[in-house]
């Protein structure tokens, strides 16, 4: 944990979303309060039980129908959308299941791109996203565009992006569904790596064997989420 203990780190308190649906309505999300613990937090659970919905409220990209998001004592929901923006510039990374590269981009332009959006100056950036690109194993592809990459290969560089910024908390919405086991085994590592240094991670899986390798996990069904230690 960083300094300022009571308030640091990423919690929910009494989150929950309900959906309209036709004539009536879907709770995706239960109530429920939890303070995310340092470390990679494993979110499980069946098919259409919550678990987007959670990480969704989490990055702000959804607004909750009760409740609020805290991370390190900042109420994401009460910033304005320009704020809140802002804010996950700063403090959010994010790892999907589609790796989102933008595809006119090299894999080390890629890498680079938050931290133009944040103003870094260029040399700065580019040395980052080159030692980054070196600490996902992928020095040799960084003038690759996306579609000249391999689907394991494009993961690690979304990673590699989602890193640029040294980001608090980061997010990641079955980042190993669409990869070999080995290729997925070397995704997971990369990302149980980063819980050093007190970061938190926040990883939705399917898979059993990448949420045994959690240290902490959430369970999700119909919406109702309980904590296993
Ligand atoms: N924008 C929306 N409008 C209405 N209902 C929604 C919306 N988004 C999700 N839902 C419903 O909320 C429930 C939870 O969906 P969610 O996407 O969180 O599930 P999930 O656990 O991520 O499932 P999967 O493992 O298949 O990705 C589902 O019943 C879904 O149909
Ligand atoms: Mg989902």
């Amino acid at each position: 944990m960083r300094e300022g203990a009571a308030a640091a780190g990423l919690r929910a308190e009494n989150l929950s979303r309900i959906y309209p649906s036709g004539e009536g309505t879907v709770t995706a999300l239960a109530p429920f309060t939890h303070t995310f613990p340092a470390g990679l937090t494993a979110v499980v659970g069946p098919s259409g039980s919550g678990k987007s919905t959670l990480l969704n409220l989490l990055a702000g990209f959804d607004r909750p129908t009760t409740g609020r998001v805290l991370v390190d004592g900042t109420d994401l929901h009460a910033l304005s959308e320009a704020g809140r923006a802002d804010f996950r510039l700063a403090n959010y990374g994010f790892v999907f299941q589609s790796h989102n590269l933008v595809t006119i981009l090299t894999a080390l332009e890629n890498v680079e791109f938050p931290l133009t959006l944040a103003g870094v100056p260029r040399k700065q950036r580019r040395e980052r996203a080159r030692a980054l690109l070196a600490e996902v194993g992928l020095s040799a592809r960084a003038a690759h565009l996306p579609s000249q990459l391999s689907g394991g290969e494009a993961q690690r560089v979304a990673i590699a992006r989602a890193l640029a910024h040294d980001p608090r908390v980061l997010l990641a919405d079955e980042p190993t569904g669409n990869l070999d086991s080995h290729t997925g085994e070397r995704v997971l590592a990369l990302l149980t790596g980063l819980t050093r240094g007190g970061r938190t991670v926040v990883l939705i899986t399917h898979d059993p064997e990448v949420a045994a390798l959690a240290d902490h996990t959430l369970r999700v069904r119909d919406g109702e989420v309980t904590a296993d230690g």
